[in-house]
Formats: structure tokens, sequence, C-alpha cells
């Protein structure tokens, strides 16, 4: 029977209870970890969101009810517990922050009870994802969860508390709009009043933080959902959380300088990690060149090398073929593997061919400085020397090649370098490596559409040197767009936007849209323009992806109270669902059924 909590006030936190405290009265509530029954005595840990704390009943301390009831304690039982805080009377438990202390207990009231939880609610759980999900709020209990989930809280409110002092204004936007220009698909909301029309969820609020500027507000910041209806991964969630910003009267400097500041203050702040400043900075194509990626992560070298010239007129076909059409021969060197076995170099040969490879070649450097090599017998002795020496090759070292358009190449030989860096254990999450990634393409070649397409949105500026190529090559416009990413994960992204109509009808134009069209989707960001626009730049950060990072946790499930699964499903409350015929008649709204049975 569940007692009331009447005359009976908390006084502490289970971790706020310290060796300070020894000879006090306090009360505590949370509930019950484990119970053990050793005759005469009963230990219970108990819980709350801080930690754990161990209780002792004494049968001669305490009244026969008080230590019966004690002895009737299940897991999950919700209790107050009044107390003497005393030295442990054990041995020290050196894992637990309170393992120096315990609460001689005195007073017990059970407030609730509870049935045998599904699994077991501790750290480092062995239950299946899908079990820890269906039954979210258990899990939410687990110590390390609850971690990550204060974490979060603590990282949004430094974020909040530093933005605000540097002058940006909280504001927020609505989240049933128009279609935003992320070039995500859109989630839909019917309109009841307007029957066939809908809202879309907004994929960010970009358009709306650039009117922001418009109106004057000079420096907005929001904290904010955003909606994507794209294929989860495990750093992907279709609704997940934007630290975002927009900035009046600033170059891309500017927004660097103030976000570097951000960034040191929160690491500090929250994990205590000093982030060095000013971050190192690369430009899109030296990522790609000597990382083969544009979120490089910068914790290890293993840099891409091209090797087309030394092997220009070689006897390997696979390599000059790919040279004569105006592709490239690129290669890394993981130093030390040079003994890998041939298994295993199959394995990643398979791996590269999951990227587009048509293959992979390799050469280890044998103790002796022969060769062990898919492509030595093609190539003259000058050749191997010339490849080796461009590669650092040493004895014991392994090399591999990939020879494709550059996309291909940059593409495998990028993902090949993670790989192998996994494999080899190299990579420390307790090391945060940043790095800007800055001039990056306006614009990407869509083949599927034949046109191009923005590479991060229509209102992204050119660079300044870059603008008239706009008219001439557009393929080579560099982008006032940038990058922040940690240890290979993009964390932000943003860019100066475009203020000046004639530049933005141009992109529109390039990017094979009408005015008409442009006017149709964008009209109320053209016309604001119209009248008086500041230059203005942003960023948004995803929240998520940076506690995630932050924690060292492998997925954003771990850092989201309620996340989705892979097929964007809520296994706690069965979302999304069918609805009522009202509803949807309501809103003029028929489902075909055939259309259903298809995708079953
Ligand atoms: P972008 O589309 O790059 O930029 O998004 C910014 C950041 O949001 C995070 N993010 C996601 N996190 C989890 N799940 C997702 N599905 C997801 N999609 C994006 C990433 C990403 O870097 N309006 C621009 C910003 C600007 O130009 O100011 C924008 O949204 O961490
Ligand atoms: P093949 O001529 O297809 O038998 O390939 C000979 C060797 O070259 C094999 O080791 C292949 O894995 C490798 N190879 C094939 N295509 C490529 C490519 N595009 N880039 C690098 N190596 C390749």
């Amino acid at each position: 029977m569940a007692e009331s909590m009447k005359g009976t006030k908390r006084t502490h936190r289970c971790t706020e209870i310290t060796n300070q405290n020894i000879g006090e009265t306090v009360t505590v509530m949370g509930w019950v970890s484990k119970q053990r029954n050793k005759g005469g005595l009963i230990f219970v840990d108990l819980r709350d969101r801080s930690g754990l704390l161990q209780i002792i009943f004494e049968e001669s301390d305490t009244a026969k009810e008080t230590f019966e009831k004690a002895g009737r304690l299940r897991s999950e039982f919700v209790i107050a517990v009044t107390g003497l805080v005393e030295k442990r009377s054990g041995a020290v438990n050196d894992n637990l922050e309170t393992g120096d202390i315990e609460v001689r207990a005195l007073e017990l009231k059970v407030l609730s009870e509870a049935e045998t939880p599904p699994f077991p609610i501790e750290e480092n759980s062995k239950t299946k994802e899908e079990l820890r999900l269906k039954y979210r709020y258990l899990d939410l209990r687990r110590p390390d969860l609850a971690r990550n989930i204060m974490m979060r809280s603590h990282v949004a409110t430094t974020v909040r508390l530093f933005l605000a002092k540097e002058g940006f204004l909280e504001i927020e936007t609505p989240m049933l709009t128009k279609s935003t220009p992320e070039g995500a698909r859109d989630y839909l909301v019917p309109s009841r009043v307007h029957p066939g029309e809908f809202y879309a969820l907004p994929q960010s609020p970009q358009l709306f933080k650039q009117l922001l500027m418009c109106s004057g507000y000079d420096r907005y910041f929001q904290i904010v959902k955003c909606f994507r209806d794209e294929d989860l991964r495990a750093d992907r969630q279709p609704e997940f959380t934007q630290i975002d910003m927009e900035l009046s009267f600033v170059d891309v400097d500017d927004v660097i300088e103030v976000n570097e500041k951000l960034i040191k203050n929160v690491f500090l702040e929250t994990i205590g990690v000093d982030v060095a400043l000013p971050i190192p900075r690369i430009t899109w194509i030296d990522a790609m060149n000597r990382y083969g990626s544009d979120k490089p992560d910068t914790r290890f070298g293993m840099e891409l090398r091209e090797i087309s010239k030394l092997v220009e007129s070689c006897g390997f076909s696979v390599f000059t073929q790919a040279l004569e059409q105006g592709g490239s021969v690129r290669g890394i060197n993981a130093s030390g593997q040079g003994e890998m076995p041939r298994k295993k170099i199959d394995a990643l040969v398979e791996f590269a061919k999951g990227y587009g490879a048509k293959g992979l070649a390799y050469l280890a450097i044998q103790a002796d400085g022969s060769f062990k090599s898919s492509f030595a017998k093609f190539m003259t002795e000058e050749e191997m020397a010339g490849i080796v020496a461009e590669m650092e090759g040493k004895p014991g070292d392994l090399l591999f090649f990939a020879a494709d358009c550059n996309k291909v190449v940059w593409d495998v030989l990028g993902n090949l370098r993670l790989e192998l860096a996994r494999s080899m254990g190299i990579l420390d999450k307790k090391e945060y490596n940043f790095v800007w990634v800055t001039e990056f393409p306006l614009l990407e070649w869509n083949e599927e559409a034949n046109r191009f397409s923005a590479m991060h949105h229509p209102f992204t500026m050119p660079m300044d040197e870059d603008l008239a190529l706009l008219d001439t090559d557009p393929g080579k416009v560099r982008a006032k767009a940038y990058d922040i990413v940690l240890n290979g994960t993009e964390l932000g992204g943003g860019s100066v936007r475009i203020f000046q109509s004639e530049v933005q009808e141009k992109m529109f134009s390039v990017l094979g849209f009408t005015k008409e069209e442009a006017y149709e989707r964008f009209g109320f960001l053209l016309n604001a323009f119209k009248y008086g626009v500041p230059p203005h730049a942003g960023l948004a950060y995803g929240l998520d992806r940076l506690v995630m990072l932050m924690v060292g946790a492998d997925s954003i499930r771990e850092v989201i109270a309620f996340p989705k699964v892979k097929d964007a499903s809520c296994l706690m409350t069965d979302a999304p669902n069918v609805v009522d015929e009202v509803q949807l008649e309501e809103l003029c709204l028929k489902i075909k059924r055939p259309a259903l049975d298809d995708l079953a």
C-alpha cells in the first residue's frame, strides 16, 4: 500500500550527501536499486537521478514495523527514508560517489510499490535495445543513460547562457510552416481548415532566421526541433535538435570567431576539456585530397596521396584506364600493417567495393624491402620505387590504391582509412579534434535530375573571387560555406547568405528554378529582401551529435530521451498509428489501401 509523503520533506539527492554530512539527519527519496537482507541487517541501495546511496536498516535501531517494512522492499519500490549519515561500517566502495558513507535508517515510507521490471535497471545494460526502447521510461532510470540526459541539459543551458551573454536573442519560429530548403523529404501536416492543403514541419528554421535578420534582430539563436524524413542512421533521427543561429553584419571569420568561443566555453564548462583555439581550418578540396572526406577525422594521419603522375604510362591497365577517363590513382599507407593476412586484405577489398570501388590494389613492403603486391608485376622498378617514395613506404607497411573517378577514389580511400583506424584501435574517444571545413563547392551535379543542386542551400553566397564563374562555369564556384567537424562527424554547418537580389536570381537560374517557381516557394523571403536586408550569415549544430560525442556514445539514440528506431517508429507509443475515420474525414483525407498493400 502506498503511503503518503505528508510530513516528510526531501533534504538531499542521494549523491549530494558526503562525509561532510556525517552526524546529520537527512531524508532521501528514490527507487530501491537493490535490497539485501542479512538477518538483523538490511541494506538498500537507493537510486535517484544523481546516483546511488547505501541505506542500512538495523533491527535494534528502528521500530519493529519499520524493520519489517524494509524486509518487504523490492527493486523499483519508491521510498522515503529518514536517517543518520554515518561513515560506512563495511568496506568503502570506491566505485560509488557515496562509497565511504551510508545512512542509518530511522524511518521508512513506501510511496509506491513496483512490479518486477522487464529488464534490470543497471549500468552498461546487456538488454536488447528494442526492449529498452519499449520501456524507455525504465531505461531512462539507468545511471549511464541518466548521465547522458543530464549532460544534454547541461550543454543546452551552457549554450543558452553563453549566447545570451554574446547578445543573441532567443526567438521561436513556427513548427507549422511551408517547405524549407534543406533538401530532405518533408513531414507534412494536413490542414483541416484548408482541405487538401498541408503544412510542412521545418527541416530547419533557415528562412525564418533570415527574416529575423531583415527585421533587425541582429543576433538570433534557438535550440529547436527540426524534422527530416530521411533514412535513419546512428547519427540521424527524423526529429532532431539544432542549436541554430544567425548574425547580421558579419562574414565567415566573424561566425567562426564567436563559434570557437562557444565551443571552448561549452567543452570546458561541461566536460572540463580545454579546446585549443583557433580551431584548424581546411578547405573542402584539401579535405577531399588529404582525407577523402568533407568531414575528416583528424585524430590520425594515414592521409591520401596521389600517384597519378607516377603511373601515367605504367603497364597496369586498371590504373592507366582510370587516368584516361579523367580519374586519378591515389593511395594510403597503413603503416606497420605489412603482415596483414591475405584474408583480411580480401575483406578490405570487399569493403572498398561497398563504396563503389571496382577493386583495390595493394602493396605490402616486406622486411627485406621486397614486395607482395597485386600489381607489382605490371610495373618497372623505377615506377615501384617512385610509388613507395611518394607513399613514404617503409618495410612492414601496407599500401592500398584505388583508381577511378575522383569521387569514387576519395570515398573508397576515405572510408578505408577510417575502417583501418577502427581495426587498428587507434581512435581515442576522449580526444576531441575539431576542424573547420571551408570553401565548399556552391553546387553539386545531380545526375538523376540532370542539373545542379545547392550543396548547402540556395541562399548560400558564392565566394567573392568566384562570383563571375557563376555565369561561365558554375560547377567551379566555391561557396562561403563552412562545416564544423569533430572526430569525423559533421557537428554543424552554415554559410554567409546571398543578400543581393541579382546574385540570388542568378543562383535560382543555375539551379533551374524559374522566377515564378522561386517566388512560389520562397517569395516571402525574396520580398523581404526588397525592404532593406543586412549582410548576414549563420550556422546550426546538431545538438544530439554534439552530446553524443561529448559523452562518447555510439548513437544519438543514447542522448535523446525518446528516440525513434530505424523505420522512424516509436516502440514505446507505437507512433505512427492509424487514425479514426472521423479524423480523416475532417481532414478530407482518404487512404489509398492498395498502396499500403504494395508496401507490405
Ligand atoms: P544542416 O542541414 O547542415 O544545416 O544541419 C545542421 C546540423 O544539423 C544536424 N543534423 C542532424 N542531426 C540528427 N539527425 C538528422 N537527421 C540531422 N540532419 C542534420 C547535423 C548538421 O550539421 N539551415 C542550415 C544551417 C545554416 O545554414 O545556418 C542547416 O540546417 O549536425
Ligand atoms: P583485375 O584486373 O580486375 O583482376 O584487377 C587486378 C588487381 O587490381 C586486383 O587486385 C584488383 O583488386 C585491383 N583493382 C581492380 N580495379 C581497381 C581499381 N579501380 N582501383 C584499384 N585497384 C583495382
